[in-house]
């Protein structure tokens, strides 16, 4: 086959294909360019997942690892001291009812909807996901008023690789490190003056006397950062573009607003935002007759075991009353995303909102242009009109 290479453009723009391949052919395909192997099967990857003691997070979850994350964050530590994060961080998020976040969400879609509606033509990415993500990551956390599209960049650029030298290039590391900057600032500004926000309760967050550091806090506001913006606005523009390439699904969403939650389901699985994680081998273990070392370095596509038809019948198929149960789109195990009812409750209301007043929508773009990441897959932009095409 031909060589499956994370910084192709190929693969960002539509990895299905590709994934089929390995599935069939090579379910523990070693990939040279990033030097990793692809486990792309349902149960492999769900195995994997969830046996940390094999295949550990300490070396980082992303394929191209930021400096200074690995060990240091929820998605990038091993039990005992994951379990001790996670039920800080969970503690810290638990304080602020999910509901609370109902009327800001609307608040700023309706915002951002009316902008839309006085032009006609709009940018789905800039102008209607990334308001609200971004929006209301500011308030949950209680965020100083910097430029909104300035930090989302800077997330974009923490995410991205730099096909021309396989990897991470100076910006995207700039990038991180002006974001770690300003968090850390926030979170030293709530020791002094504590405020009822998401930083100032992950400082709080205590459990039986055990509390996070300063580090530990300044890098799981890091985290989440990078997830509310990044794979939350991914998501919700790739849902947009699900609706938009399916006509007949969103005219019976717009028919029928409660199949909005079924039809995000069926989006994580048919091609959510966060494709594929890295975990590295800790334990010598054998996989399809590849053996596999301490210290290699694996990838879990989610997104490629989301359309296994082992698992998923018609995996092809985009159905929105498929109701996938165990789909991949958040994860599996330990890690699974720790903001997943939130991603859905912000998504739901926000496409709700969007389609009551845009029932129909086009893209007016040539062509589609994808991020460059090596972790996940997100659209650029999505120029779009209001209406039908004409
Ligand atoms: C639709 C949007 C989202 C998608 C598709 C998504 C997907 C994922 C996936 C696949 C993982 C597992 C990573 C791994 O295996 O290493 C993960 C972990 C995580 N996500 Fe999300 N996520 C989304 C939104 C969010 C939001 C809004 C937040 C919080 C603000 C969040 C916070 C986290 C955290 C903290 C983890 C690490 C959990 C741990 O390691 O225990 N995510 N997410």
């Amino acid at each position: 086959m031909e060589a499956f290479d994370l910084y192709s453009p190929a693969i960002d723009e539509n990895p299905f294909p590709y994934y089929a391949e390995l599935r069939e052919k090579h379910p523990c395909y070693w990939s040279e360019s990033a030097g990793i192997y692809i486990l792309s099967r349902y149960d492999d990857i769900v195995r994997a997942g969830q046996d940390w003691e094999t295949f550990s997070s300490t070396g980082g979850n992303l394929i191209d690892e930021l400096p200074n994350r690995a060990g240091a964050t929820l998605g990038t530590t091993d039990p005992p001291r994951h379990d001790r994060l996670r039920a800080l961080a969970q503690a810290a998020f638990m304080r602020k009812n999910l509901q609370a976040l109902t009327a800001p969400a609307e608040e700023l879609a309706e915002a951002a909807l009316d902008r839309i509606l006085a032009r006609g033509s709009f940018e789905y990415v800039e102008d209607f996901s990334s308001q609200i993500t971004v929006g209301l990551l500011f308030r949950v956390m209680g965020l100083p008023d910097i430029d909104h599209s300035d930090l989302r960049r800077k997330v974009i650029l923490s995410i991205s690789t730099d096909k021309a030298v396989k990897g991470r290039n100076q910006t995207h590391i700039d990038a991180f490190s002006w974001i770690r900057g300003f968090l850390s600032e926030e979170v030293a500004k709530r020791r002094r003056d504590p405020k009822d926000d998401l930083i100032t309760h992950l400082a709080e967050a205590e459990i039986d006397g055990d509390r996070l550091t300063e580090r530990e806090i300044e890098m799981t506001t890091a985290t989440f950062v990078m997830a509310g913006v990044e794979s939350l606005s991914s998501f919700m523009s790739v849902f947009a573009l699900n609706l938009h390439d399916y006509p007949d699904a969103r005219r019976r969403v717009v028919a029928d607003v409660g199949l909005i939650a079924p039809a995000i389901e069926e989006s994580l699985r048919f091609n959510t935002s966060a494709q594929r994680f890295k975990r590295t081998v800790a334990k010598e273990v054998e996989l399809h007759g590849v053996s596999l070392k301490p210290g290699d370095k694996v990838a879990l596509a989610y997104g490629s075991g989301n359309r296994d038809w082992r698992k998923f019948a018609s995996p092809d198929v985009y159905e929105i009353e498929r109701r996938p149960q165990g789909h991949l789109g958040f994860g599996t195990g330990k890690h699974f995303c720790l903001g997943s009812q939130m991603a859905r409750m912000v998504t739901e209301i926000s496409m709700r909102c969007f389609l009551k007043r845009i029932p129909e929508y086009h893209l007016t773009g040539e062509k589609l242009m994808w991020n460059s990441s090596s972790n996940f897959r997100s659209p650029v932009a999505l120029p779009m009109a209001v209406g039908k095409i004409s």
